[in-house]
């Protein structure tokens, strides 16, 4: 079996809050991250599928296929958007980083399947000292 990554970036804006919570009451839950009137950052996702090589290419997937994939299903809809309340697959949920990872695993591994690979992980860099890795389960 062959790991093979594929990295892609974007800029979104979020904010973690309860709207039922004080500011104050955001601020110690949440950090700078619950600022009320938004704020972003300068996201890195790391894509990982996992595949045989194909004996005729030596490729396990078409980058720039999983490249396509990874820009329609994520970045189009993500890039420049505030994930709060632009992104459809976001509704409801707190913008964490773990919930972000774990939405965009499941925009991603039909479309993975389809190219004839199968998801690994995904990784999501939110800061340069904070990522979160999603396997699945
Ligand atoms: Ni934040």
């Amino acid at each position: 079996m062959v790991y093979i990554t594929r990295r892609e970036r974007f800029s979104a804006a979020h904010k973690l809050a309860k709207s039922e919570w004080s500011d104050e009451k955001n601020l110690e839950v949440f950090g700078k991250c619950s600022n009320p009137n938004w704020h972003g950052h300068n996201y890195i996702l790391h894509v990982t599928v996992k595949g045989k090589p194909e004996p005729s290419t030596g490729f396990v997937v078409d980058l720039s296929a999983l490249s396509d994939v990874i820009k329609e299903h994520i970045i189009q809809k993500v890039d420049h958007k505030n994930m709060n309340v632009d992104v459809d697959f976001m509704k409801g949920l707190m913008t964490s980083t773990e919930n972000i990872a774990i939405a965009f695993w499941n925009q991603l591994v039909k479309p993975v399947a389809e190219l004839g690979a199968e998801l690994h992980s995904v990784k999501l860099q939110e800061t340069e000292n904070n990522y979160v890795e999603y396997f699945g389960e």
